[in-house]
């Protein structure tokens, strides 16, 4: 049988004498090709086998031109050069073929590869959620701009002159103690973390002529020991209106329409006496307890209410500093701890947890 050797050797020295044993040869031949190409698709190394049989010098086909054609007697030379043209037409048909079902192959593993299963469910992706501060906030905001209140901003960082005297409290009163206040160091003139969020009272009023309605949103900084309900940080939200006629009924009915909408329609409002130097009279605002709506439960120490927030009517002394005429304005002002709020509104035991970034605890408050 003819091996890929034989076209080393001349047809005389094989024996192949006529027409048929020619025929016989190149069958053997092809189906040599045959098994070679098969074995090369499945390697997938189609040029070597491409080398090995068309190569221009030293391929199988070259070799049969120069060992077999050439030298072959004249009765057998017509069939040799039939035939080898017909292994030659077979050889290269083949692979052209293979070539392209290859390019198909490969085509198809990578379509395999990108193929979307559509009937399949799809990866879910975490996305974040409002803060629950954040919420808090926009909640806050929603109902006092709904009774047309606006919100400023202002800096963290302030001087003693809008944190505390133009607020009426001058150096060595007792309430700059009740505030123990981070210093900026360096700062010749005195500059600090704002304590609270009434400076901007100020900042407005400075700027702005009556009337007067904003609310305040921001980050406060004390100096106090962090435990369960306090820390460095926390934040307000502060409110003030000044016009030419507004009445303590207004502060009341405005602090009661608060109440409702953050706490629901069943709540009701005391006024509780307090001092703030910045509001004359002053009230700390306390509402009937959300979670046993005033019969008294633990969440409110068995009071029936729970503290919400400081309040007053503008201090008079206040409007010196600003240039407003006391005789003839009037106004009322409130400051809210928003994290506090939050914690009594959605039940949350501890201040820390709010700054700590628990996805488990973040979770609860889509
Ligand atoms: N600034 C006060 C504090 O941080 C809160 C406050 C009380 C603000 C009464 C006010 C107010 O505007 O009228 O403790």
């Amino acid at each position: 049988m003819a091996t890929t050797d034989s076209t080393k050797q001349t047809l005389a020295q094989m024996g192949v004498d006529s027409p048929t044993k020619v025929a016989s040869l190149f069958d053997d031949l092809r189906s040599a090709f045959d098994r070679d190409v098969a074995h090369e698709i499945s390697s997938l190394d189609l040029e070597a086998a491409r080398v090995k049989w068309l190569g221009r010098k030293a391929g199988i086909l070259a070799e049969i031109g120069d060992n077999w054609l050439k030298p072959a007697a004249k009765e057998i030379k017509p069939a040799v050069g039939q035939s080898l043209n017909a292994l030659k037409a077979h050889v290269e048909g083949q692979f052209t073929a293979l070539a392209a079902a290859k390019d198909t192959a490969r085509e198809q593993s990578a379509a395999a590869r990108d193929q979307i299963d559509l009937s399949l469910p799809g990866v879910e992706r975490a996305i974040g959620t409002r803060h629950l501060i954040r919420q808090t906030y926009e909640e806050l905001e929603r109902i006092f701009l709904s009774i047309g209140f606006r919100v400023v901003e202002g800096p963290e960082i302030e001087t003693p002159y809008y944190n505390f005297e133009a607020l009426n409290i001058p150096e060595h009163h007792p309430a700059r103690d009740n505030m123990d206040t981070f210093y900026i160091e360096g700062s010749k003139a005195g500059h600090l973390l704002r304590t609270h969020t009434s400076p901007m009272q100020i900042r407005t009023m400075e700027k702005e002529k009556p009337p007067v309605r904003i609310i305040v949103p921001g980050k406060v900084y004390r100096r106090d020991n962090p435990d369960s309900t306090h820390g460095y940080m926390f934040h307000q939200i502060e409110g003030l209106a000044v016009d030419t006629d507004i009445t303590f009924c207004d502060f009341k009915g405005t602090v009661e329409y608060f109440v409702r909408e953050f706490l629901g329609p069943k709540a009701k409002t005391r006024l509780r006496p307090s001092y703030f130097p910045f509001t004359e009279p002053s009230a700390e605002v306390d509402a009937t307890c959300h979670v046993c709506g005033g019969s008294g439960c633990r969440v409110c120490k068995f009071s029936g209410w729970i503290e919400l927030f400081g309040a007053g009517m503008v201090n008079p002394a206040v409007y010196g500093c600003v240039n407003y005429d006391p005789e003839k304005l009037s106004g009322f002002a409130f400051g809210m701890g928003v994290d506090r709020l939050a914690m009594m509104k959605y039940g949350v035991g501890e201040l820390p947890v709010l700054t700590q970034n628990d996805v488990r605890f973040l979770r609860q408050f889509p």
